[in-house]
């Protein structure tokens, strides 16, 4: 039986070489990297010398080889095309987030990949860090009660940049709300289930780019608890700790840098069990809480592996391409939301 995916690379030259390649498919045990391919070949011949792999001189050219997968990491209005060829050439995909611009072409883009019997699955990484994960269990144990509120906060410096185009929403389908929210809802829906309804206000508070440098959102779950999303392009990067705080009736787990592309952050829960007592005077404790410490494990990595292993497996992969459909529908809820300035009923 097979055991090693041979994966191949459309859009060599970002994130795929920042990370994905380098932490991901290279050292990965059940996958090996075949072709890159860039739109911009210099960068591609760069890309292919640094991990020694060979380049593609096009797209039907990558998907003519023998690749079993590829890694779509191209600007986001690039993503429903780069998709539909993979599918069609009987290549299963993993795509980067937000998967697609639309709903509409999300919905296709499942479609036309279950038409061609291929995998489709989405790169919201962050579901797989470790401290998160370690996190979901004591939600899942009922350690922290009842959720009652939930925030995620991602946010950065990110200034005008010409022909930047995550500063368009034509070609990056927002700003930071899709960029970097999106990370954020989704981990929110892993910790609470689904969200029943969304309010959302956008903004350019400093950048004059056509994306917006400003998003808070609100969400209402369907178990009960409440939560908003914060994702700001105009923080700066060390002013900005991306916090990520659970609360129930019985405890919290606050975390500070988990949310990110690394794979540390500090995480810290409060587990008070059934002794909560009404205390008129508001006094707190001076209890320092749990250090929530597991074996860190990189989330490129795991991403790659965990669809690796679907494909070899057949079977569907934990981030296929419901979750990024999921996310995209919140996504568009939230703009409309901002747009109409009322809270949209989700599903
Ligand atoms: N999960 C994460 O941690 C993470 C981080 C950053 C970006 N992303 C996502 O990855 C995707 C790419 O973002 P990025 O930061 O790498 O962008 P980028 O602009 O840095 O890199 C994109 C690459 O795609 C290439 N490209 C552009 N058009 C192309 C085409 N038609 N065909 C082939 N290649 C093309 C560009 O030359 C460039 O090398 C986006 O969907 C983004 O949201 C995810």
């Amino acid at each position: 039986m097979k055991k090693i995916i041979k994966w191949g690379v459309i859009g060599s030259g970002g994130i795929a070489r920042r990370r994905t390649i380098p932490e991901g498919i290279v050292p990965s045990q059940v996958a090996d990297l075949s072709f890159v391919f860039d739109i911009d070949s210099t960068v591609n011949e760069a890309v292919a010398n640094e991990f020694k792999v060979s380049t593609a001189k096009s797209i039907p050219a990558l998907l003519e080889s023998d690749i079993d997968a590829v890694y779509v990491a191209s600007p986001v209005d690039k993503h429903f095309e780069h998709v539909i060829a993979c599918a069609k050439a009987k290549k299963h995909v993993f795509c980067e987030k937000p998967l697609g611009l639309t709903v509409e072409q999300v919905e296709k883009m499942n479609a036309i990949c279950k038409h061609e019997g291929v995998l489709l699955g989405t790169g919201l990484m962050m579901r797989f860090h470790a401290q998160h994960q370690a996190a979901l269990n004591l939600v899942k144990e009922g350690k922290l009660g009842k959720i009652v509120y939930v925030r995620a906060q991602l946010s950065c410096w990110y200034p005008p940049i010409k022909g930047a185009w995550r500063q368009d929403p034509v070609a990056g389908g927002g700003g930071s709300l899709v960029d970097m929210g999106s990370h954020c809802i989704d981990l929110l829906e892993m910790f609470c289930g689904k969200v029943k309804h969304v309010g959302c206000m956008i903004n350019n508070s400093v950048h004059d780019y056509k994306a917006e440098d400003s998003a808070l959102v609100t969400m209402a779950f369907e178990n009960g608890a409440m939560g908003t999303v914060d994702s700001y392009f105009c923080i700066p990067d060390n002013s900005s700790k991306n916090m990520l705080e659970l609360y129930g009736s019985k405890g919290s787990i606050l975390a500070k840098g988990t949310i990110g592309q690394v794979d540390t952050g500090e995480m810290i829960a409060y587990l008070e069990g059934d002794n909560s007592k009404y205390n008129a005077k508001q006094e707190r404790s001076s209890d320092n809480g749990i250090e929530i410490n597991p074996k860190p494990v990189n989330m490129y990595m795991a991403e790659i592996e965990e669809f690796s292993h679907a494909i070899l497996e057949n079977r569907q992969p934990i981030n296929d391409g419901l979750i990024g459909l999921r996310s995209q529908k919140i996504l568009a809820a939230c703009y409309e939301s901002a747009r109409t300035g009322r809270i949209i009923n989700f599903d």
